[in-house]
């Protein structure tokens, strides 16, 4: 017998989850990978290899193959999906197909090399690249046959997607390569800066969860390595480090969601406003981030229903809709 699989994936900047027809979400783990360097091979791969990557232990690269959404290591990124594919693929799978969110700002090489990806190895895969905006859209609840459409922020790690989508397609859309990771650096230079302190991404990301947009006087314990005697030390870091840090990125994406709401055609202009804008990808849970984005657009905002799950929801959504007027279609 000849098996048959098809699988939907969000092979995203920090996270990357697998969904498989007929079985559901089955692999959701960090897009990281460990080298040993020793010997070339595969020490660990996602969570295992990602917990390693703040620590640099002797002999081992963890390396995070995506950047802003699009393959930045080939090599990697192959090594990384066929290691998590493995994991969920039954043996002697043939005839796989597969559909792929891609940011909807990836030039023509990256979506190429995104496709690739998935033709590397045995199994080989008969990839189809779906926009991301229009995978997070259904993934928020919007129901995009018959034409009707919506308004999506996707906010991840390395992308931030604003789009307005109408019937499947994407029908005005622009893609920052600013998120999350952007944000978590810049605390890091504000920490660098501010308190002479040395954070890691992990402390920074922590920081950002705890307070997001809401300032006030609070402050949270955070270590890290002093920058001038280069020794670890404990610092209370105040909530308004983080909230000045973050502004440049929420500032930037607040202004292309008005730039892209005041280009919406007339037609869409009802669905927009009666649906409100949805915020999906992990940066969707910023404490306050909603509210900011409501304020400057005027329209309302809302957080969707598990905003990380959205865009590999949505791509799963494509595959059952296949073959229907309209839908980016999937050969079988
Ligand atoms: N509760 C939270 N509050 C704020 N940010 C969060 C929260 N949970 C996750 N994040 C952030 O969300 C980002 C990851 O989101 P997501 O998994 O959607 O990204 P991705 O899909 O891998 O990236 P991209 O779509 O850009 O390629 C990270 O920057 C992470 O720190
Ligand atoms: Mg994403």
């Amino acid at each position: 017998m000849r098996l048959r699989g098809r699988v939907a994936i969000d092979l995203g900047t920090v996270s990357t989850l697998i969904w498989v027809e007929g079985r559901g979400l089955v692999l959701e783990e960090p897009s990281a990978i460990a080298i040993d360097s020793r010997n070339g091979r595969v020490a660990a791969l996602g969570g295992k290899a990602d917990v390693l990557a703040d620590k640099e232990p002797q002999g081992i690269n963890v390396v995070h193959p995506l950047c802003d959404g699009v393959v930045a290591d080939m090599e990697a990124t192959v090594e990384m999906l066929y290691g998590f594919l493995r994991r969920v693929m039954p043996r002697g799978m043939l005839h796989s197909r597969a559909l792929m969110s891609v940011p909807a700002g990836a030039t023509w090489v990256e979506r190429r090399s995104l496709a690739a990806v998935l033709g590397a190895r045995r199994p080989r895969y008969d990839v189809t690249l779906v926009d991301e905006p229009v995978a997070a859209a259904a993934g928020a609840g919007f129901d995009l046959s018959a034409g009707r459409g919506g308004f999506v922020v996707d906010i991840g790690g390395g992308t931030s997607e604003i789009a307005a989508v109408a019937g499947w397609r994407v029908v005005r859309a622009k893609s920052l390569r600013m998120a999350g990771n952007a944000m978590d650096e810049a605390i890091m230079a504000a920490a660098r800066a501010e308190l002479g302190m040395i954070l890691s991404p992990r402390a920074a990301r922590q920081l950002k969860t705890t307070f997001g947009l809401n300032g006030g006087t609070e402050t949270a314990e955070t270590v890290g390595i002093d920058a001038a005697r280069r020794t670890p030390r404990v610092e209370q870091v105040p909530a308004s480090l983080v909230v000045n840090a973050l502004k440049p990125t929420v500032t930037a994406i607040a202004r292309t969601v008005q730039e892209i709401l005041s280009d919406v055609p007339s037609g869409l202009a009802e669905d927009v406003v009666r649906g409100k804008i949805r915020l999906s990808g992990g940066c969707a849970l910023l404490p306050g981030l909603a509210s900011e984005i409501e304020e400057a657009a005027g329209v309302g905002a809302v957080v969707a229903e598990d905003p990380l799950r959205c865009v590999v929801r949505g791509t799963a959504m494509l595959l059952k809709h296949d073959g229907e007027d309209g839908v980016p279609g999937i050969r079988r």
